[in-house]
């Protein structure tokens, strides 16, 4: 659990320390005000779309939301609404989304994204670029200057086979950044595996990766790569939760 964060209030009255969870609730609520009887709604994947997957299950239910069609990012999202009633399809069926809600683990000030340190930036990426609305939710820790600059990891998705040698040809890609790429495993020490059979390489820089875009193709030419977690000039609207209220910001 993170430290809590501030939010204001009136000047008269104390101010209400929430937790980071409590933010990321805040920011999925707010997104589901954008959810109308009737549409198709990609259903994202992490601690704070499972907010949003949770408030649309509750407004069904209540029969303040008819009509939905849910399109999961992943096997745990479809669990998840599975659980709560939602009824679900697939990108086959419905090829046009009307929104997609989902988390993230950064996001810059032109709203590129890096997503995945969840796991799911394959299926992700997939049902987010077929809608017609991408609605970005995250509490305030998320926002970065730069895409990768904070240190942590942005996620490759790599076919199994000698995933070594794809390790050593991303980091070769960014050989001036500084790039250490790591296979991710599981806390037993196996290489973790995503909902499609695949591994995730993280990729960490010491310094700036240079222009986004020529980094995403420059990934996405290596064979062997799948998909990366940089989502470039795709989220339409970013909802921010932090210590001074909620922030809707469109493209
Ligand atoms: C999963 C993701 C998540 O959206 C991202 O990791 C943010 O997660 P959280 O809301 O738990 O902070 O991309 O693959």
């Amino acid at each position: 659990q993170q430290p809590s964060l501030m939010v204001s209030s009136t000047p008269s009255s104390p101010p209400v320390i929430l937790s980071q969870d409590e933010l990321k609730k805040i920011a999925a609520y707010k997104a589901v005000e954008f959810v109308e009887s009737g549409m198709v709604v990609g259903l994202g994947t992490g601690s704070t779309a499972k907010h949003a997957v949770a408030r649309i299950g509750e407004l069904l239910k209540l029969g303040k939301l008819k009509n939905i069609v849910g399109i999961p990012t992943s096997t745990i999202t479809h669990e998840q609404a599975v659980s709560l009633g939602i009824p679900l399809s697939d990108l086959n069926t419905h090829s046009i989304l009307d929104l997609a809600i989902d988390g993230a683990d950064e996001v810059d000030r032109e709203m590129n994204l890096v997503k995945g340190r969840g796991g799911s930036l394959l299926r992700e990426k997939m049902v987010e670029a077929a809608c017609k609305k991408f609605i970005v939710i995250v509490d305030e820790s998320k926002l970065v200057s730069h895409l990768g600059g904070s240190g942590l990891a942005m996620p490759v998705e790599i076919v199994p086979f000698c995933w070594e040698f794809t390790l050593k040809r991303l980091e070769m890609l960014f050989i001036e950044a500084g790039c250490v790429g790591k296979l991710r495993r599981t806390v037993g020490g196996v290489p973790y595996v995503t909902d499609n059979g695949n591994y995730i390489i993280d990729l960490y820089f010491k310094s700036d990766m240079g222009d986004l875009k020529a980094a995403s193709d420059a990934i996405l030419r290596l064979a062997g790569v799948v998909e990366h977690g940089m989502f470039l000039d795709m989220a339409t609207t970013v909802i921010v939760a932090g210590k001074l209220g909620v922030s809707v910001t469109n493209k």
